[in-house]
């Protein structure tokens, strides 16, 4: 039997809320399909950071490494300075670990009502590829003269050769096994030396490995568009780190929005965990009164348990978000159900 040794990283705000109720769906799971688990807590974020003064340490990211997964809920709280959780604890997570995959699936559920009228599941179905390692991410540039009239900052975008060749790689890959088509999304007549490298690069891995995959191009603007108007226009869309994060927070929205929005950070290399997450942050808002939608965090669950081989149990996952979705119409998210409510339903329908 398969034992996978996973990390869980609550965080804060309804990052431990939402984590605990796709525990729950994972606990129903592993008597169910012949797989077991071994979890280690682990307590980062904002409010650790408050309470200590520390971030992420060296120790705990190397111990980090020795897990199979990682099960992120949200982190960030409201009085830490922009920055300092995200790049010290997420960002950090991601490029240690060589997560170079962000994958993201857009997908409208049946019964789930997208902000576009008329929009229908057949309509709504693609998953984006997001590089997650450079662009302007990778905290290239600086400031100078700080805080006076002659200020400078820099904020630059690294694309390598390298990079962008192997997040290419993987989106070809997923067109192989979805519908065969794959769109790069850039801004190629603007960003003239990184979208040259991403064009041809695009072009001659397509061409020389993958022929079969039916190559597309929007830019960035565009895509914005065809997002709306046309979804049914993407299949896989690939992307840089930064356009990534943007568009996928408008795939969000027409899927229904952030409590449905999962995500993958993937090493497909597999030489270091991946760790996956819902998209939403921690939401202070809400945290605490038991109303944040879990779905997000139990399809995230579901990425993760593809990934570490175990098919059935994301099968089961992705059948039980399917009733689940359906099931609850329009009472969705605070407005009907309670967090620990949907967890408990979510963990009976993987069971049927
Ligand atoms: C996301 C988030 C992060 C990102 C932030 C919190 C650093 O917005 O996962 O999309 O920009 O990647
Ligand atoms: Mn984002």
């Amino acid at each position: 039997m398969a034992t996978h040794r996973i990390a869980v990283l609550g965080g804060d705000g309804i990052g431990p809320e939402v984590v605990a109720e796709g525990l729950k769906v994972l606990d129903a799971l592993e008597g169910l399909e012949g797989f077991s688990t071994e979890r280690a807590d682990y307590d980062l974020g904002g409010r650790r950071y408050r309470a200590t003064g520390e971030v992420l340490s060296d120790d705990t990211l190397e111990q980090l490494r020795g897990f199979d997964a990682i099960y992120l809920g949200a982190v960030g709280t409201p009085d830490v300075p922009p920055g300092v959780i995200e790049r010290g604890l997420l960002l950090k997570l991601r490029f240690a670990f060589d997560q170079y995959v962000n994958l993201r699936p857009v997908k409208l559920y049946p019964g789930v009502e997208s902000p576009i009228a008329g929009l229908t599941p057949e309509r709504c179905d693609f998953v984006v590829v997001r590089e997650n390692t450079e662009s302007v991410y990778a905290g290239a540039g600086g400031t100078l003269y700080r805080g006076t009239a002659a200020e400078v900052a820099t904020q630059e975008s690294i694309n390598t050769r390298h990079g962008v060749e192997r997040v290419l790689r993987f989106a070809f890959e997923q067109a192989t096994v979805r519908d065969g088509r794959l769109t790069l999304c850039h801004k190629i007549n603007v960003l003239t030396n990184a979208g040259d490298l991403w064009w041809r690069a695009f072009n001659e891995v397509g061409e020389d490995d993958f022929p079969d995959v039916e190559r597309d191009y929007v830019h960035v603007d565009a895509a914005c568009l065809y997002f709306v108007t046309q979804p049914e226009r993407f299949d896989v869309v690939v992307t840089e780190n930064l356009f990534g994060d943007i568009i996928t927070d408008l795939g969000a929205a027409i899927q229904g929005g952030m409590g449905l929005a999962a995500s993958g950070n993937l090493d497909p290399t597999r030489r270091a965990p991946s760790m996956f997450e819902p998209v939403h942050g921690s939401a202070p808002d809400i945290a605490g009164q038991n109303t944040a939608d879990p779905t997000a965090a139990v399809m995230s669950l579901a990425q993760m348990l593809a990934f570490l081989g175990e098919a059935g149990a994301a099968a089961r996952v992705d059948r039980a978000i399917g009733v689940w979705l359906s099931e609850r119409g329009d009472r969705q998210g605070r407005l009907g159900y309670s967090t620990s409510e949907a967890g408990d339903r979510l963990a009976q329908l993987v069971a049927d």
